[in-house]
């Protein structure tokens, strides 16, 4: 058993379950790659100010790398008693290069070295969802050209409310998926700010250079306050916030494709690929996949909380309950990461079918809404038209027809100013052409955001 490098002043072993109990090398391992990274940035800053020589600078670096490698290629053995990557990458580092070894830690200590590991992960993390975000953008954007001349019914409530473009749905998916993006790109200015150098909570007496170990980093600014970088998991609470709307994003449209995929809806064709059977009922093809994203997302979701629950009891500074973050980070990252993945390639499979839409388009009285507009520019008051039309709608009901259905006369009888240009008004094709407002859901404003997404999406 290797001495811990904590160890001078203890004169008994850590208890062999305490150390089973307090490892973090179970889950932190993954933290290899960036860990690296910001320790040879550090043995740079160290050898720029003197505190290493450039010689001493080069061994570490070159090590670390092999380290990496060794890491990366699984060659690596992980043990309980060295607790976390930290300590695993600093000891191999001092079997191997002795005594430059143990000057590595220099002006630093786990408190801002965990911290800094934790935010180039996040900023990969950031970029690489950021990149799923668009990819399934894209996928709606490129649905629009399949669904072109296709209407839906929008629905409030679940209840057939006002017909508009299928395309404007899929342009509704990529405006909360773009605040999504948005979010993100706004968590990495503080994700962005370098920890480094803040050593345990006090900061040092050595004379270090903060901004030039962050530079190396690529982080855009230094954090000023030691207490604060040793405690500060803000940005941890935020990018799971932002996963966390992610995934309530696709699990509200996983939600809506589950149920436009049952008999009972019959929009929509998901491909053999991506639905599943059942192990008795041989006629059955399940959206198991469409299930899991919508509860997945009851992950990250619990991730936040996790992280605001850990953080709520914490005085300054560091605190070992701190540990426990990198569980919710990694889950909530890997959840939303593996759901994206597959909502983009659902979306791209997908297709709507054209029949069972249209055979049903002209229930729900889709054009009400249209007709009562029709009566307000006609000069009615828009309550009158309200009552008016809701008459009507009562009318057809106790007669199972449609407003398209009742005669000239009988529309006159309920409102005098009605005339046979009404007809080209009823009717859910009709209800939605006459859509013209600036983010409605008629012909040319749906071709106006898709105009705007193709664009902005370089497609
Ligand atoms: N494994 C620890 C963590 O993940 C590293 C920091 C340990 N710091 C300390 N003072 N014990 O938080």
């Amino acid at each position: 058993m290797a001495a811990k490098a904590w160890g001078g002043r203890f004169q008994q072993q850590t208890d062999a379950r305490v150390e089973a109990f307090t490892e973090s090398i179970s889950f932190d391992s993954r933290l290899a790659a960036v860990d690296i990274q910001g320790s040879q940035a550090h043995a740079r800053m160290l050898a720029k100010v003197g505190l290493i020589t450039d010689d001493e600078c080069q061994q570490i670096v070159e090590t670390l790398t092999q380290i990496g490698g060794e890491i990366k290629r699984g060659e690596f053995e992980f043990r309980f008693d060295l607790e976390d990557i930290h300590m695993h990458i600093e000891s191999a580092l001092t079997e191997r290069v002795g005594d430059v070894g143990r000057k590595l830690h220099t002006a630093r200590s786990r408190n801002d070295q965990v911290s800094t590991d934790l935010k180039l992960y996040t900023r990969e993390a950031i970029q690489r969802i950021d990149g799923l975000l668009k990819d399934l953008q894209v996928a709606f954007v490129e649905r629009c050209e399949k669904d072109q001349a296709l209407v839906l019914p929008g629905f409030t409530h679940l209840q057939r409310a006002q017909p508009v473009k299928a395309a404007h749905y899929w342009l509704a998916y990529c405006e909360k998926f773009d605040r999504d993006r948005q979010r993100l790109a706004d968590c990495l200015k503080r994700v962005n700010v370098s920890p480094l150098g803040g050593a345990a909570l006090a900061g040092t007496s050595l004379p270090i250079d903060r901004h030039y170990s962050a530079e190396l980093l690529e982080f855009t600014d230094v954090a000023r306050n030691s207490l604060d970088i040793s405690s500060d998991r803000d940005y941890l609470a935020e990018f799971c916030f932002c996963m966390a709307l992610v995934a309530t994003h696709l699990s509200n449209w996983a939600e809506e494709w589950i149920a436009w995929f049952s008999t009972e809806f019959g929009f929509i064709k998901l491909p053999d690929a991506f639905t599943t059977g059942s192990s008795i009922m041989p006629q059955k093809r399940n959206p198991d996949v469409l299930e899991l994203i919508r509860g997945k997302s009851a992950r990250p979701i619990a991730d936040v909380q996790q992280i605001l629950v850990l953080l709520k009891g914490l005085p300054m500074a560091y605190n070992r309950d701190m540990q426990e973050d990198k569980l919710a980070l990694f889950d909530a990252y890997d959840t939303v990461a593996a759901c994206l993945e597959l909502a983009a390639a659902m979306v791209e499979g997908a297709e709507l079918q054209q029949d069972t839409i249209a055979a049903k388009l002209e229930d729900g009285f889709l054009d009400a809404t249209a007709l009562m507009e029709y009566l307000i520019k006609k000069g009615t008051p828009m309550r009158t038209g309200h009552g008016i039309v809701g008459k009507l709608v009562a009318l057809c009901e106790s007669r199972s027809c449609r407003l398209v259905d009742l005669s000239l006369e009988e529309l006159q009888e309920a409102c005098p100013q009605i005339e046979d240009d009404i007809y080209q008004v009823l009717g859910a094709r009709n209800a939605m052409a006459a859509l013209c407002s600036f983010g409605s859901g008629g012909e040319a404003p749906v071709q106006e955001q898709w105009g705007y997404w193709k664009e902005k999406l370089g497609l």
